[in-house]
């Protein structure tokens, strides 16, 4: 990994604030181009080779300038749909068992936030195919991973319930409003014993999903919420922070049953 910033690169401005929490920036590293924060602007040009985590002074604060993480990327993504969040996609990703080489199908589409925390998973030698039945979300979700220069993601425009393509798959992930749809292809296309990770946002589809899996050939059927709380902390007092995301959706895994 890099040491110094160089043109091109992503990089995030980080500016702490007291109470409520910091204010981030995710920008492209060019020469010449000005950056405008609430606290005056940036030049990013001066940036390049600087090392990472330099701090910049601007008019009237100092940003701390870091490599952005996947959270940060998925957070900063461009957005037309509702994105699973850094939490639920690393609990998803972790509890499936993604390992590099895999190959995984996922949907929708949507932003393309899950897609990006896949394809660093499965790494180069694996890969990612997603589908999307929305072309204007397929094409959003296109140019967010084309900015990112990610290459292991295959975006299909199609249907999951009818349309994929690929067998002997890995792992799968829904994230669609009728999840329970997809199971008979899920079925279809996954390895003996692979799993399936789902997430909605309501109990109503949990208890639509779950039943329809349990008799639908899968097992081992889990759920969960995914709960990150923030702390606040300085000499005086230390508690948690007031403010938190207080639901994203539920997580439902499973596996394919055989024989
Ligand atoms: C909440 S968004 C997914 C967000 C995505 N996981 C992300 O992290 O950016 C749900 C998407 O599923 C798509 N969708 C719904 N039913 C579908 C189906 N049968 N096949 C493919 N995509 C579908 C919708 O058009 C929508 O874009």
């Amino acid at each position: 990994m890099a040491v110094e910033i160089s043109e091109g690169d992503l990089a995030l401005l980080v500016f702490e604030r007291r109470r409520k929490g910091p204010k981030k920036y995710l920008v492209r590293v060019e020469r010449g181009k000005v950056f405008h924060t609430h606290l005056g602007p940036v030049d990013l040009g001066e940036l390049i080779g600087r090392r990472w985590g330099c701090s910049v002074e601007v008019k009237k604060g100092i940003a701390r300038v870091f490599r952005p993480t996947t959270a940060d990327i998925m957070e900063k993504l461009g957005r037309k749909t509702q994105i699973i969040y850094p939490k639920d996609a690393a609990y998803m990703i972790i509890k499936s068992g993604v390992r590099p080489g895999d190959l995984v199908v996922e949907g929708g589409t949507g932003s393309g936030s899950l897609a990006y925390a896949l394809s660093l998973s499965v790494g180069p030698t694996g890969k990612v195919v997603s589908y999307e039945v929305n072309p204007k979300f397929h094409e959003m979700a296109k140019e967010n991973l084309r900015r990112l220069g990610v290459r292991n993601v295959e975006l299909k425009l199609g249907d999951l319930r009818t349309d994929i393509a690929e067998r002997d798959v890995d792992a799968m992930f829904l994230d669609m409003a009728a999840p329970w749809e997809v199971l008979p292809a899920a079925r279809e296309v996954l390895k003996p014993g692979a799993p399936l990770a789902v997430f909605v946002p309501s109990c109503e589809q949990i208890k639509k999903f779950a039943v329809a899996a349990r008799d639908g050939g899968f097992g081992h059927i889990e759920v969960v919420e995914v709960l990150v709380r923030g702390y606040e902390v300085n000499e005086q007092r230390t508690r948690p922070a007031s403010r938190m995301i207080a639901h994203t959706g539920f997580v439902v895994t499973s596996r394919k049953l055989v024989d």
